[in-house]
């Protein structure tokens, strides 16, 4: 008896140690922006939330300003298993979707509320799994703003930045935007364009307002036009296997710090779009540029023909909740 007691207390002994020794599943999480930006407090929540509610079971390491991966290698480094967690700019999922470019779409939503509108519709919704096919679970979305053009001319009319050479992400939705207003597109990574703009590769690009004050674009551009001529926002996305293996119990906390962490994220979009605007008028180094609403109606008239070219790719059906979303 005494021996089988003492074998019971053993055994149990040894199977608490090997749970307490359990490696913690690690989540690392790579992005390129910096760790003032909705995205980079976003990734901080994130992390802060998962550590303190599943202490020594998940271990959050977030990556920020390209550190780990630029976006054009981040989405198969979690397809490998060298990353499991991302929040590319929808501009850059080319490869995965081509459903995702209604976001690049100029001028298809006024402002955040309308993203915000369509998002939570059932077609916004069904976006999270278009990147399924090819292994990638979309978590969720997180907005940063809308873009504004920059450059050293301002830019009041689309003549204004006629043969201009402008940074863009790697979408062809927004290599058409620029062609159409015969300037010349250059897709780039993020890390690259401060350098380009600095030593005048290329004349302009476009971002959001928190973008341009945290990569200090604003030092080496003279004029900042307030377009708001299209979106920039977020998938954050993770392997389909890697998402599947791990425990539910686990996961249900994940899923809900994470949803937590991008509220928290959006909030900031808010904000800085207000803040980082004013930061850079303050700083007198680059001029904020208001257009008129008739300079307005000349910008959409030549930009918004753009749709069409991708309405086949892209939907008709997720182009007019687009569009509806903005009622
Ligand atoms: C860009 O490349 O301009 C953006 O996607 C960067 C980002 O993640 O906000």
């Amino acid at each position: 008896m005494y021996t089988l007691i003492r074998s019971f207390v053993l055994s149990t002994l040894i199977l608490f140690s090997a749970a307490a020794q359990a490696e913690p599943i690690k989540i690392k999480f790579s992005h390129v922006v910096a760790v003032n930006t909705p995205k980079g407090q976003m990734a901080e929540k994130f992390k802060a939330l998962v550590e303190e509610r599943l202490p020594g079971k998940v271990v959050v390491e977030v990556f920020p300003n390209s550190q780990l991966f630029g976006d054009n290698k981040v989405l198969e480094a979690i397809l490998l298993g060298d990353v499991q967690l991302a929040a590319p700019s929808l501009s850059k999922f080319k490869k995965y979707t081509k459903q995702l470019q209604v976001f690049d779409l100029p001028f298809l939503f006024n402002d955040i509320k309308a993203v915000d509108n369509f998002m939570k519709s059932p077609e916004g919704q069904s976006l999270l799994n278009s990147t399924e096919g090819k292994g990638l679970q979309g978590l969720g979305f997180l907005h940063n703003g809308m873009k504004q053009l920059s450059a050293n001319t301002p830019l009041r009319v689309p003549a204004d930045a006629k043969n201009l050479k402008f940074r863009i992400m790697s979408s062809d939705v927004l290599a058409a935007q620029f062609k159409a207003i015969d300037a010349s597109p250059q897709k780039k990574p993020f890390s690259e364009v401060f350098t380009l703009l600095q030593t005048k590769a290329i004349d302009g690009q476009e971002n959001t307002w928190s973008n341009i004050y945290s990569k200090k674009f604003f030092e080496v551009q003279d004029y900042v036009t307030e377009s708001n001529h299209g979106y920039l926002g977020y998938m954050v996305v993770t392997s389909k296997d890697f998402w599947g293996k791990m425990p539910a119990d686990v996961r249900a906390v994940v899923d809900k710090s994470l949803a937590e962490a991008i509220e928290h994220g959006n909030k900031i979009a808010l904000e800085k779009a207000v803040q980082d605007k004013q930061a850079i008028i303050d700083s007198k180094r680059s001029n904020v540029v208001e257009i008129t609403a008739d300079q307005r109606a000349q910008w959409v008239n030549v930009m918004k023909p753009v749709w069409g070219k991708f309405e086949k790719e892209i939907g008709k059906d997720l182009i007019n909740a687009g569009i509806n979303s903005n009622k």
